[in-house]
């Protein structure tokens, strides 16, 4: 690490100069199993590189956190060495570090805030501890001065189902999240079920474009106000699959995306009918979804509201959102408790963010 300390501080890049008045932020991401390092001038995105561990975690069913900790690491050192300095981007320019601290998880995480540590000390540059969920709900504003608000908005990743009222940047108020799995881990566990990758969502959204989704009826979800529920459905079509061997596997995936994609419908629905918004934002790898996106259009035009939704390499983690949202922040000049920042794996987006308090 001191290494490669030395090597960011002495080296990275010596071209375009920037004007003073454009801060250039960085932004790390190391949540979970994508190492991300985005940047963006002026709001503007300016780069944006993103390694997934995934296929390393194939063999084990799931994410395993010191598998992903060792993978941060050693894609962190790729994306300073090599990505940046092949875009052409010199550190020295860069104002202020945002860092995801949480939630995630605990090792992961550690590389990344480490790294951002390291990172801002060598720089003389402020460090801005960025919630990842605050970043997802950001990420519909990427290239906009500032964020619009009051927004309504879903975040729909594998980590989480939330359906969130944004007020202004640190003001959110929860309407309604899962009682069990998000709708991203019920589709990598069935994708898993009938033999697709890991993460499953990319690949079942692929097989589901040749598919019927109305071909197999999975039961209701029948959960209280804006709480959603997964496990039921993840249960209906276990027994389903055992029912059924030998059966075509798009009809399945888009009947069961189908499903997955009608609670959540359903339930944003219910949101517009209460709080009325004039924008809704869909946030998170699921959004990336193309069936979903479909289904979202048609919910917007219904009830003509403006829907934001972030181009699909936004939608999955990513760089460019912390290093977005750690400039909103920069613009209006948090109280920034300078490197005394630490990573938080439980953290919600009620709680304050700690060392972010402006
Ligand atoms: O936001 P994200 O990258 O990571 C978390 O913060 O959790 O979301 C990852 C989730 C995974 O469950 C993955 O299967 C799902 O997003 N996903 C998709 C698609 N792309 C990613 N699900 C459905 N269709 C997709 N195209
Ligand atoms: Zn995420």
């Amino acid at each position: 690490m001191a290494a490669l300390r030395k090597h960011w501080a002495r080296s990275l890049l010596d071209r375009v100069p920037r004007p003073r008045s454009e801060p250039i932020v960085l932004g790390i991401e190391t949540s979970c199993d994508d190492t991300g390092v985005g940047i963006v001038r002026g709001g503007l995105p300016i780069f944006n590189k993103r390694f997934t561990s995934a296929p390393r975690h194939e063999p084990h069913g799931g994410i395993v956190p010191e598998i992903a900790s060792r993978s941060h690491l050693e894609y962190l050192s790729k994306l300073f060495t090599q990505e940046l300095d092949g875009a052409g981007i010199r550190l020295k320019d860069v104002s202020a570090i945002g860092v995801t601290v949480g939630p995630g998880l605990m090792g992961p995480l550690l590389v990344g805030v480490s790294a951002a540590k390291g990172l801002a000390l060598g720089l003389g540059v402020p460090l801005i501890p960025i919630n990842h969920l605050e970043a997802h709900l950001h990420s519909v504003f990427i290239g906009e001065k500032e964020g619009a608000y009051p927004y309504l908005a879903l975040i729909v990743s594998g980590g989480h189902t939330e359906l969130v009222l944004v007020h202004g940047l640190g003001r959110y108020e929860n309407l309604g999240r899962t009682v069990d799995d998000s709708a991203g881990e019920a589709i990598d566990k069935i994708g898993r079920v009938v033999g697709l990758g890991f993460p499953a969502g990319p690949q079942m959204d692929q097989v589901a474009g040749s598919g019927n989704p109305e071909a197999i009826s999975f039961p209701p979800v029948k959960t209280p106000g804006m709480a959603f529920s997964y496990s039921g459905l993840k249960t209906a079509a276990l027994l389903w699959i055992r029912k059924n061997p030998g059966f075509f596997l798009p009809d399945f995936c888009a009947s069961f995306l189908r499903a997955a994609f009608t609670q959540l419908i359903e339930k944003l629905e219910s949101a517009i009918a209460e709080f009325r918004p004039s924008v809704v934002a869909v946030v998170g790898g699921v959004a990336a979804n193309s069936y979903f996106r479909q289904r979202l259009k048609e919910l917007a035009d219904r009830w003509g509201v403006t829907l934001k939704v972030p181009p699909t390499e936004w939608c999955t983690d990513n760089g460019l959102m912390v290093a977005y949202t750690a400039y909103l922040y920069l613009r209006v000049s948090p109280r920034l408790t300078e490197q005394d920042i630490d990573a938080d794996p439980s953290l919600d987006l009620g709680m304050p963010t700690p060392g972010l308090t402006g």
